[in-house]
């Protein structure tokens, strides 16, 4: 369902991706993991058309998002929640929820969400910013799961958020999953990219240095540690 083939990107001269391959399948949950600063996060906004690649190619459902402008990539069914959340402080629950979408949603919908996230409806009208961060991350997600995506692009979801709530939202990102929704996990917790993912990508330096199984992974301790500096046990 994506594919990206030989990926290039830069900020002003620095070369950030230098030929990036990845693919996801329908309804797989992959992991992209990478120490600091080696891209993750710029792939991701290739992805999105917020950073313009410098060179190969993106395909998603056999269109080029490379070729197309960014407001319309959303569109095609690529819900992105960014690094560090990114809801509006200022609006209500409600109002977040609801920014991406043409007009109110159906009653349906908005249930479905408040299954998953019963929270949410608890706080419909309370502001934004008055959220704990887990909640505001919940928010974030849901905000892009109410646009009904078939591919979901999440950046380090369980960053500072309390343990607690750590195992809420990967169960409630396992779900979205198991109802057909296809994800692209960037995550520092290995664990949990471990625990979503079958398949993971490690980054180094702009490039894809090491690609398997999860299995492979948990079987080969040696591997995180190597590519990661993490121990698994
Ligand atoms: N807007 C920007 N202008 C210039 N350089 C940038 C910009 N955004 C990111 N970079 C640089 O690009 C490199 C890759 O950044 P990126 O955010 O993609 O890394 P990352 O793998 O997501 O890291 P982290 O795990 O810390 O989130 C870093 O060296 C970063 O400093
Ligand atoms: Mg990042």
């Amino acid at each position: 369902m994506l594919r990206l083939e030989n990926l290039h990107a830069h900020y002003g001269k620095s070369h950030i991706l230098q030929g990036v391959n990845l693919r996801i399948e329908d309804g797989e949950a992959v992991a992209l993991l990478g120490r600091n600063g080696v891209g993750k996060t710029t792939t991701l906004r290739t992805i999105m058309g917020l950073t313009p690649p410098s060179g190969g190619a993106i395909t998603f459902a056999n269109v080029r998002l490379d070729q197309i402008p960014a407001y319309k990539i959303a569109g095609l069914g690529l819900g992105y929640v960014p690094q560090g959340r990114r809801i509006f402080s200022s609006l209500n629950v409600f109002d977040n929820l609801c920014l991406g979408l043409p007009g109110t949603p159906d009653a349906a919908r908005l249930d479905e969400i408040f299954e998953h996230f019963p929270v949410l409806k608890e706080r419909l009208n309370q502001e934004g910013g008055t959220l704990s961060g887990g909640e505001q991350q919940m928010l974030a997600i849901a905000r892009c799961l109410i646009m009904q995506p078939k591919l979901l692009l999440l950046d380090e979801p369980t960053e500072g958020i309390m343990p607690k709530l750590v195992a809420t939202l990967r169960n409630e990102i396992r779900a979205a999953n198991k109802k057909g929704i296809s994800i692209l996990l960037v995550e520092q917790n290995f664990r949990i990219a471990l625990a979503l993912c079958t398949r993971v990508y490690i980054m180094e330096k702009g490039v894809i240095s090491y690609e398997g199984t999860a299995n492979e992974l948990r079987k080969n301790p040696d591997i995180a540690h190597r590519y990661l500096g993490v121990a698994i046990s």
